[in-house]
């Protein structure tokens, strides 16, 4: 325990929602790992050791220990260990391979140029809501096979849900257990319909898990994604010569890509519960302790990355630990790179003086753990 650590968190966790990144530096040098008293957590800053939290999952495990309900978001495999989170990971991995998600690339252009459509000739858009929003929510609904039209809803719980909101969390609940009643009686091609049928055979699937799968897919789906876009244009209108050689040579774009992830990571921060005793950064972490693995801090580690507070736009390798790492890495990463490649070349193509808008205040997510604006007023 370390008192001064504990306020110097405590106020700067204003800080922390929305703009994290001055005071990561100085937790990496002093107090690489320590325990928040107020949030009950070790917190874990320095590249390294987020890497190990990650990667060793018999010491530091995904389980949350005594989950609140049954139909909740703990039954799903983003919160299970072995063997358990193999043999509900495999169930939809095939669906996310790059492989086949490369085969949606045809859609993801379609519905990416349907969206600029309705904006071009305007002057001054909403990038979130015109653009970022609506690309991974359709995707991912076409993916799971819900309705498109419902995607309002979708967007208004999961942005609940990223807030720990219960009531959207049990919208959202409610609004698959009726969907799969629907879909077991008139099944198509869709991965509902193929985890229906898991679940009838017996795989391993219960009617917890299934409904906690859909909710993680379209959650995990939509907000990350989305933000992945938004802090995109972020990061050109703080870096305008980037942006402009980016123009100049579209192919940097899957680098780019890969430093905004870096740079401005719409995922902050994962969390674990230690199984036994175990030490890590000098500190010794007792069992059944929560641990929060900083990734927004790993990703800006001087002894990993070079000038790692400045936004590179051609850094390669870039071996940022936004998508995780080990057994739990992003099953979506696939998807959200492609989408964003999508999206954000037809932006340098069809929108290229887009830009913020000079006299917009830009509200941050009020998440520690994830990281984008609500809204962002460009012009075009
Ligand atoms: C920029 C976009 C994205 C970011 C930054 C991101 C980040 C992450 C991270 C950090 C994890 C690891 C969680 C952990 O270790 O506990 C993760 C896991 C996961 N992500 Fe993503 N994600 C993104 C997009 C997506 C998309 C588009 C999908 C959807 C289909 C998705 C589905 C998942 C799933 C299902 C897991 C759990 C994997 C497991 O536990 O084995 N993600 N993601």
């Amino acid at each position: 325990m370390q008192p001064d650590h504990q306020s110097t968190m405590k106020e700067q966790n204003s800080m922390l929602i929305g703009n994290p990144f001055p005071w990561y530096a100085q937790m990496r040098r002093e107090s690489p790992v320590f325990y928040d008293a107020e949030q009950q957590s070790w917190m874990v800053f320095r590249y390294e050791d987020v890497k190990r939290v990650f990667a060793d999952w018999q010491i530091f495990s995904s389980q949350i220990p005594h989950p609140p309900e049954q139909t909740d978001l703990t039954q799903s495999f983003i919160y299970t260990d072995p063997p358990k989170h193999q043999s509900l990971r495999s169930l939809v991995a095939k669906v996310f391979t790059a492989r086949r998600v490369e085969e949606l690339a045809p859609r993801i252009t379609q519905i990416t140029h349907e969206l600029i459509d309705k904006v071009q000739g305007q002057n001054h858009i909403d990038f979130m809501h015109d653009l970022a929003i609506p690309l991974p929510v359709i995707v991912i609904a076409e993916i799971l096979g819900v309705p498109v039209a419902d995607r309002a809803d979708f967007k208004h719980w999961s942005d609940g849900i990223v807030v720990s909101d219960p009531a959207a969390l049990q919208a959202m609940a409610d609004y698959f257990r009726h969907l799969l009643k629907q879909r077991r009686q008139h099944s198509g091609k869709d991965l509902i319909s193929n985890l229906i049928a898991a679940h009838e055979a017996g795989e391993t699937l219960t009617a917890p898990e299934l409904i906690a799968f859909c909710i993680v897919l379209l959650v995990a789906g939509n907000e990350t994604t989305t933000n992945l876009l938004g802090n995109a244009i972020l990061c050109f209108n703080e870096y305008p010569e980037a942006f402009a050689r980016l123009k100049r040579s579209p192919q940097l774009l899957p680098l780019a890509i890969e430093e905004v992830l870096r740079y401005r990571s719409s995922v902050q921060g994962m969390e674990r519960f230690t199984k036994v005793e175990t030490q890590l950064g000098g500190q010794m972490i007792p069992s059944g302790q929560m641990v929060l693995a900083w990734t927004g801090a790993a990703n800006r580690d001087e002894t990993q990355f070079d000038r790692p507070d400045e936004f590179v736009i051609d850094r390669d390798p870039n071996p940022h630990l936004s998508f995780g790492n080990g057994i739990h890495f992003c099953l979506g990463a696939p998807l959200a790179r492609l989408e964003g490649k999508i999206m954000l070349s037809a932006v340098l193509e069809r929108l290229p003086n887009l830009r913020v808008d000079p006299n917009a205040a830009l509200e941050f997510i009020p998440s520690m753990a994830i990281h984008g604006v609500k809204s962002l007023p460009v012009l075009l």
